[in-house]
């Protein structure tokens, strides 16, 4: 009998449903772990798994209790919420899916990996792959964006990198793809409400990145808190059982997200924690995760015969084969060392991939690179290191973070300061000091946006404009100007609706929050040493009254027609995004021409692409399909391939696609962006 079966033969149920608990301890990298009850149900047994403990003395202190002193020697499952880096911060997940590049993604991963095994980690609860097509959702910030291609993409890149080639090496940590599924469709955008659609539209848009993490050997899977046409997520049996462990064969462990499954209780499907407990174990749910539906509600359970001893060894089963799988009864104390801060490498690479992500939205007369060298930096995001980790910052310090101010100091331009305005409160006083700078600089550089806790999780809102105070200050800004270019360089965790800002604005740059090395990777970007190359991942709207707004559209019988008002359009506004999906300018001038498919199965496409500008840049390049299909409308675009080419001045080159033969009719788009304007079209 193996170690797993002999264990399950020895252990009490108390020791089986404390396998089945996840406990949230302090963030304790030094000082008092966890609460001394905790410690003792460790000893007992009854916790065999926690979460929010990282550090080697923390996590190994308390290791040493379960395996040393518990009955069985179980040892601990620790996770931690590692999104988009653990002690070196990269880009928000939202800005790094705008470099498009699948050896970036894994590589960022890869680095968090490491440093949360160097932390005495073993799980992230990462990669987020909720696709949204709504700003007004804050979690829109920690996922892949507007499409599922991308969202599949990221997956596989994402698990990669923190799962490494084998979950026992000593660098490699479990993954977690979350939340299953279509939490990114709550309704009106608003946190933690209900989710409807057909099953269509989960299947094709929803569902694709968790195939694909599913296909990456993903090694656990955390569903969402709200609930799908009905029915939460915790205790569906249809998408947990049926879809998830049923159709695409996911073996490995699901875990609830925080307190779930006692909220069964709040959706009005359970009478009490026995039938919550029982309903989530039902529909496969291995760990409760800080509700104690599990350890208090399942006894209870057994004896009204809602579940069996099976139903719980088989959970018990799944979890136990994780902590083999990663090597922790071997040896529990193999991840964990001293040094587990930020590094030279990882900060170069973050700095990197902070530049990739920048989105540059408008570069009029081409204000940027600049060109001046007395800078009045304005704006209560200039020296704000702290908040440029943006949601879901790990274990990255404040004090690791490098501002605007002191990336563009150490490019060796002459900047002035003020803030102008606080980011939220309603005060101006600042005001007059600010605009007091413009008269003696040669350029304005102005950076507005959000706080990062206005995004991330229960972070909604219903307006999508600059908070505070801060369109005063921009509009103030614009009429001190007197000519001299504006630069607006924009924080946030998703699309706003500054539509009047970027009008009035010579430039704008989309920096999201772009991590640890953010002053440095906006200094390399605003002073031309590196071309932007970042392209917005998710659609811009005009305005929140278009939302959902994205490129997938449907045609509609009546599509948008100027010559015919009983088509497709608003009274008001535009139809049309702000800035496409693919959106991003650079510093290079590049042109497509001679789209050509090879025939084949799979269908080789090939697209010219020239830089007929002064500077060295990065292109990148969308594949779209619109499929026919008889009697089932197909939408206008669906994103099937994506590709990059750097190219120097007056350089030309190919990108190369590869794709399934479509059937019937279809026509092919390849463009810069989602635009059909910039788009070359072929039909098959
Ligand atoms: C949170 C989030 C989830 C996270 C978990 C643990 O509420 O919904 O994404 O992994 O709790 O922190």
């Amino acid at each position: 009998m193996g170690r797993i079966d002999s264990l399950i033969a020895e252990m009490t149920l108390a020791e089986k449903l404390g396998q089945l608990t996840m406990t949230a301890a302090d963030y304790a990298v030094t000082g008092p772990l966890i609460t001394p009850l905790s410690e003792d149900a460790i000893r007992s047994g009854t916790i065999g798994n926690l979460l929010n403990l990282y550090g080697v003395e923390a996590t190994r202190r308390i290791q040493k209790i379960a395996v040393e002193e518990s009955r069985l020697h179980i040892p601990l499952l620790l996770g931690f919420d590692a999104i988009h880096g653990q002690r070196t911060v990269f880009p928000i997940p939202l800005a790094e899916a705008g470099l498009f590049d699948p050896v970036a993604w894994e590589a960022t991963a890869r680095v968090a990996a490491e440093e949360c095994a160097g932390d005495g980690l073993h799980m992230t609860f990462a990669p987020m792959l909720d696709v949204s097509r709504d700003p007004r959702w804050g979690r829109i910030a920690e996922g892949p964006g507007e499409d599922p291609f991308v969202g599949s993409a990221i997956a596989r890149a994402k698990i990669r990198g923190f799962q490494s080639s084998s979950l026992a090496d000593v660098g490699a940590v479990a993954a977690c793809a979350k939340h299953y599924v279509a939490y990114g469709a709550v309704t009106a955008g608003r946190e933690y409400a209900s989710t409807d659609m057909s099953e269509g539209m989960l299947r094709e848009v929803y569902l694709p990145p968790f195939r694909a993490a599913v296909e990456a050997g993903v090694a656990s899977i955390m569903p969402a808190f709200t609930d799908l046409n009905g029915v939460p997520l915790t205790a569906s049996v249809f998408l947990l059982q049926e879809v998830l462990r049923g159709e695409l064969g996911f073996e490995g462990v699901i875990v609830s997200d925080y307190h779930a499954v006692a909220e069964l209780l709040n959706h009005g499907v359970a009478g009490d924690l026995a039938e919550a407990a029982a309903l989530a174990l039902k529909a496969g749910v291995d760990i409760d995760m800080m509700s104690d539906a599990y350890r208090l509600g399942l006894p209870v359970a057994l004896e009204r015969n809602l579940v069996t001893m099976d139903d719980i060894d088989a959970a018990v089963r799944r979890v136990l084969s994780l902590k083999e799988r990663l090597d922790l009864f071997q040896d529990p104390y193999r991840r964990g060392r001293a040094d587990t801060g930020t590094t030279a490498q990882s900060r170069a690479l973050a700095r990197d991939v902070g530049a990739r992500s920048l989105v540059l939205l408008k570069n009029d007369r081409s204000t940027l690179p600049l060109a001046a060298r007395k800078i009045a930096l304005i704006g209560p995001l200039a020296d704000a290191g702290s908040e440029m980790r943006g949601p879901w910052g790990g274990a990255g310090r404040p004090e690791d973070c490098v501002g605007v101010l002191q990336g563009l100091t150490e490019a060796g331009l002459d900047v002035r300061h003020a803030p102008g305005v606080p980011i939220e409160e309603n005060d101006v006083s600042g005001l007059a000091a600010a605009l007091a700078l413009c008269a003696d600089a040669d350029a304005i550089i102005l950076c507005l946006g959000e706080a990062l806790l206005m995004s991330g999780e229960a972070a909604s809102r219903a307006h999508l404009g600059l908070p505070g105070r801060q369109q005063d200050l921009a509009d103030a800004v614009f009429e001190k100007a007197a000519g001299k270019p504006v630069i607006v360089v924009l924080f946030s965790g998703r699309p706003l609706a500054v539509t009047e800002v970027v009008s009035r604005a010579d430039a704008v740059l989309a920096a999201w929050f772009p991590g640890c090395e953010a002053g440095h990777a906006i200094a390399d970007v605003l002073t031309g040493k590196v071309s932007p190359s970042g392209r917005t991942p998710v659609s811009w709207p005009r305005a929140v009254g278009q939302i959902p707004i994205f490129f997938g559209e449907r045609p509609s019988g009546r599509p948008f027609n100027p010559a015919d008002h009983f088509t497709s359009h608003y009274s008001d506004v535009e139809n049309t995004p702000l800035f496409p999906f693919g959106h991003g300018l650079t510093y290079g001038d590049f042109k497509l021409s001679n789209l050509r498919i090879e025939p084949g199965d799979p269908l080789t496409v090939k697209v010219d692409v020239a830089n007929h500008g002064a500077h060295a840049a990065e292109e990148t390049v969308f594949l779209f399909l619109n499929q026919k299909k008889p009697g089932v409308t197909r939408p206008l675009l669906e994103l099937k391939g994506f590709g990059k080419i750097a190219l120097g001045p007056a350089d030309q080159g190919t990108v190369t696609f590869t794709l399934p033969a479509p059937t019937g009719r279809a026509e092919l788009f390849v463009g810069p962006n989602a635009d059909f304007r910039s788009m070359l079209s072929l039909s098959l």
